[in-house]
């Protein structure tokens, strides 16, 4: 099964500054993952829509063997440069290149609201063995913050998408738009119940690198050229005029990480 078409084009052309720009994880996230999924030293774990490797790299921090599965070819290209340690495979969520039961952990990082979900979790479950840990990861910016809505918004007006649909698609980002996204995962079965976590994680930035956010969505990306840069040209206006923002060389730029996990039954 292909991927999301906007996915394909926009990851393939926004690699570089997907890697430069975009936000890592939080220690405090392994350190939950370790004790919960858990993560331990000879845990084989399957880090899944990889990426460049920005969670991969702190799964190989725990002692994990890790399989990084990726179907983007720039972000495997970035990812085997990045973690050079981890087995990378080209694959998708709903055609996982791994055995039955051949896995302990899965985790999905910013990725899981580009999959068909039914077909991933059961590929999901497929490859987990009994009792193994899935965790899935967002980075969510804080919209509360005028600068980082109005970056959403313009990002929003001018190519069409929505950056992490699943939350703006439900304009909150509460627990109650977290819940509706991941009710799928209780009706398909197979998992035990949802288990939550929060932590702050503000990504210290400058204006070049908010311009490169931008640059490395998905939907931005895959502009064509002209309607792209004429949105990064608004994007650093915004950036370097916004009170909250304007003469200052680094400011913070406002996330969460939320943490959903469970385990197969
Ligand atoms: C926003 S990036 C997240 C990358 C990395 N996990 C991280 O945390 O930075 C989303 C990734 O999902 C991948 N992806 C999109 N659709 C996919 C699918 N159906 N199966 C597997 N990966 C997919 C994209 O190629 C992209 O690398």
């Amino acid at each position: 099964m292909p991927i999301n078409d906007a996915a394909a084009r926009g990851f393939e052309r926004g690699a570089d500054d997907y890697e430069r720009a975009r936000p890592g994880y939080p220690r405090a996230v392994f350190d939950l993952l370790t004790d919960e999924l858990p993560l331990r030293p000879r845990t084989r774990a399957c880090d899944l829509a990889a990426g460049t490797g920005k969670f991969t790299r702190g799964l190989l921090n725990s002692g994990a063997t890790v399989v990084a599965v990726e179907p983007v070819h720039a972000m495997r290209r970035k990812l085997a440069v990045v973690c050079p340690e981890a087995e990378i495979l080209d694959g998708t969520a709903e055609a996982i290149p791994l055995a039955d039961r051949s896995i302990d952990v899965v985790t999905v990082a910013q990725a899981f609201h580009w999959f068909e979900a039914e077909p991933a979790l059961a590929e999901i479950h497929r490859v987990l063995r009994p009792g193994g840990g899935l965790a899935l990861v967002w980075n969510v910016r804080d919209e509360s913050v005028d600068w980082v809505h109005q970056f959403t918004e313009l990002i929003v007006e001018r190519s069409g998408g929505r950056p992490y649909t699943p939350y703006h698609a439900t304009a909150r980002g509460d627990a109650e738009a977290m819940d509706e996204r991941l009710a799928v995962v209780d009706e398909v079965g197979g998992f035990t119940p949802l288990r939550h976590a929060t932590f702050d994680n503000s990504q210290p930035i400058d204006v070049d690198g908010v311009v490169a956010r931008a640059a490395s969505t998905s939907f931005v990306s895959a502009l064509p050229d002209d309607r792209r840069e004429a949105l990064l040209a608004e994007v650093r206006h915004l950036v370097e005029t916004h009170p909250q923002t304007a003469g200052r060389e680094r400011f913070a730029f406002p996330h969460r990480t939320d943490v959903t996990w469970c385990h197969t039954v």
